[in-house]
Formats: C-alpha cells, structure tokens, sequence
C-alpha cells in the first residue's frame, strides 16, 4: 500500500515521543570545539541553522558539569550564561523549521586538568567508576596529553552525577531545546559503568551485570523524570572499545540495558552499530520506541545503504557525523542525489568558521559559480 510505502521513505516525517522530525534523517552529535568559554558562540548560531534541514540535531557533546567536560572549547549547560548563550542556537534552529536536542557528555575518566584549567575551573581531578586510568592520549589546550588515572567516585558523588545531568536537562530546556540525548557511548561515563574493565566497584554500582547498568538506568531515568521521557533519547555503542572500553560480555549487558529502559518510554535509543552489530536485531526487538542507527563504516559513500536501513525497517531514523560537516543541507542532496561534498577533516575541531560555518549549501554553491 502507498501509505506504507510512504511510511518507510527516509525523507517523510516522524514523530516520536514530543519530538517531531520533518525527515528521518539525523544529524549525530559532533564536538568540534569552537565555544568560547564554554558558551555557544555566533559561529555556533549560524552552524546549527544551516543544518535545520535535518529530521533532528544533535548538538555537540556538552557538559554537564565542570568536571564533565572532555576537550578544549567545548560548551556546558551547567551555568545560566551557557543557557542565554545557546538559546540563540535553538532559536535560530526552529525558526528555521529544526528540530534540536542537546547531548549531555560526561567524559568520565577521559577528562584532563589540563583542560579543565583552561575552562577555569582549575586542574580537576578526572572522575571515574574506579581509579583506573584508560591507556593512551587525549587532546588538550597543552597539545596531546597521557590520560591521568581518575578517582573513584564515592556514592554520594555518584548522587551528584546523577543529580548533575537532570540539572543539565532542565538547563537544555530552559534554553530553547526540544529535548535532551544522554549520551551513553564512546568511552564515556556512562560507558565506563559499563564496562567491565573500566568499573570494578564492590558496590551497589559494580561487579554484577545488573550492577554495572545502575548509573547509566539512574543517568536516564533522573533525565526523564526532570523533563519528560518523551523527549530523552540515549546513545549506546556496544562494544565498540573506544576510551579503553573492553566489554567481552556486550551480548548480556546490552540486551539487558535495552529491557531495562524500554519500560521508561524513551523518545528514542541512539546505536552506534560498529563493535558488535549481531546484537542490533536483539536490540531492535527489545525496543519499543524509536530506534536511530548510527553504523559506523569509514566509506562516507555508503550513504544509500544506511537510507535502505530506513526503507528495509532495520531502523526508524538514521544519523550522519561527517556528511553533515560538508553538506549542510544534506537531506536535500539525498533526496535529490545530488554530489556530496567531502569535509575538511583537519578542521574538524577547533578554529574559526572556516571548515565548519562556510560550506555552502547546494543553492548557494550554484550562486557563487
Ligand atoms: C568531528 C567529530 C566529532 C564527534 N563528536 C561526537 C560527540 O561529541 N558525541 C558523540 O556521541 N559522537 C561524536 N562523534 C561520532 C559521530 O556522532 C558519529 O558516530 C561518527 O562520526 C560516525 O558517523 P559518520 O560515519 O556518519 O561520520 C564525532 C565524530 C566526528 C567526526
């Protein structure tokens, strides 16, 4: 029947949950550095509206915390300041039609003081499940820098964690926001409860597979409760081992995590398919709202398979990183399979509006020829 046939197009809209998407096509969430003082910028205004023909926006990864914070001139939305400056963001999204939501990154043990320093929060101890530092480097405003071995944190911090991202929320609503993703992959906090050799605990948090999905369940279900499940996503990536994550029992943690939350009523669960992608059939049966999925490939010319994974009901909505970094109006040139342009990697992070402002949409590129 046409009307299913329409239902399962990647350019019709969608809605789940308070979110209303005029496409299903997604634009992941990308850091790329270039707040100053931890507050949205105009650059950052003009970004984000460019991009307002996304079915959905997913911001940059933002803190909700001083000591949340991961890279260099990244924003927050833990301060009244960060709130005033990003309502400019969502005010110019949705003027332009959007649909935005903030994604609350906790980087856990992946923080430097060397970073948080340069926020002027002073040199920050990182903060972890456990005092176990993950192998390897981190970028920081002193050039790449040896991760630190973080301090555990105690229960009543992890209170406080909790605590801190349902502030976060309310700050992302109180700035305009359609709604909040947590971020639960990559390496970070969340991940890190999650893992088995990121989280050793002896407590209530630790040890037991049930025990390592508590903080990330309480992360979510405090989110929800402080705006409204109906517009609380959460990003996983099973097994995908970024940050020193090694999770050899992905197969019970994920399927687990997924029942868990299901009951809550999320908008919708946000898989990064790349560590362990058997267990997206699992998932999908497990979930009952929307499923947005994120495979991660090198191949930025795959394009059209992960459209099929809406058209063949794999998922309901699919997410874009770095197309969106070069094509700002990329939901159109999919649509009209238009040329994509290719994006500047090594102005993916930090610098000025060059490489991040000025890629023209298809339109403009016709003017200026
Ligand atoms: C420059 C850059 C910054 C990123 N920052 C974030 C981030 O802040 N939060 C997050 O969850 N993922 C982040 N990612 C991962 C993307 O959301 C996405 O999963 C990844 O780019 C794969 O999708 P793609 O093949 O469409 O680019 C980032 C990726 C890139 C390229």
């Amino acid at each position: 029947m046409n009307d299913i046939a329409l239902e399962a197009s990647p350019f019709a809209p969608f809605t789940t949950g308070r979110l209303t998407l005029r496409n299903r096509i997604v634009m992941a969430p990308m850091t790329r550095s270039r707040a100053v003082d931890t507050r949205a910028t105009d650059d950052m205004v003009d970004y984000y509206r460019q991009r307002a023909g996304a079915g959905l926006i997913i911001t940059e990864g933002t803190q909700p915390s001083p000591i949340g914070q991961g890279y260099p001139d990244t924003p927050g939305l833990h301060s009244a300041a960060q709130v005033e400056a990003w309502a400019k963001v969502t005010a110019a999204v949705h003027e332009a039609g959007g649909t935005i939501v903030a994604q609350l990154m906790h980087v856990g043990r992946l923080a430097h003081p060397d970073t948080t320093e340069a926020a002027g929060h002073g040199r920050l101890t990182p903060v972890a499940p456990s005092a176990i530092a993950a192998r390897g480097q981190i970028h920081t405003p002193t050039g790449q820098q040896d991760l630190v071995t973080p301090s555990a944190l105690t229960e009543g911090q992890v209170d406080e964690t909790i605590a801190d991202f349902a502030a976060a929320a309310e700050n992302a609503i109180a700035a305009g926001f359609d709604g909040v993703e947590v971020h639960g992959a990559n390496g970070y906090l969340l991940h890190q409860f999650l893992s088995a050799n990121a989280n050793l605990r002896t407590d209530r948090w630790g040890g037991s597979v049930e025990n390592r999905l508590r903080f990330p369940i309480a992360v979510v279900a405090a989110v929800a409760a402080a705006i409204g499940a109906d517009r609380t996503g959460l990003r996983i990536s099973p097994n995908n081992g970024l940050g020193d994550t090694d999770e050899p029992d992905a197969a019970a943690v994920y399927p687990q995590l997924v029942e868990a939350l299901d009951p809550i009523g999320l908008a919708y669960l946000h898989l990064v398919e790349a560590g362990a992608p058997e267990l997206t059939p699992r998932i999908r049966d497990a979930w009952h709202s929307a499923l947005l999925l994120n495979p991660v490939g090198p191949d930025l010319s795959a394009h059209s398979a992960r459209l099929d994974l809406i058209t063949g009901g794999t998922a309901d909505l699919v997410s874009f990183g770095r197309l969106f970094i070069a094509n700002p109006d990329l939901v159109e040139r999919l649509a009209s399979g238009a040329e994509l342009a290719s994006p500047d990697m090594t102005k993916a992070y930090g610098g000025g509006r060059e490489g991040y402002a000025d890629y023209p949409a298809l339109d403009e590129s016709r003017v200026l020829a």
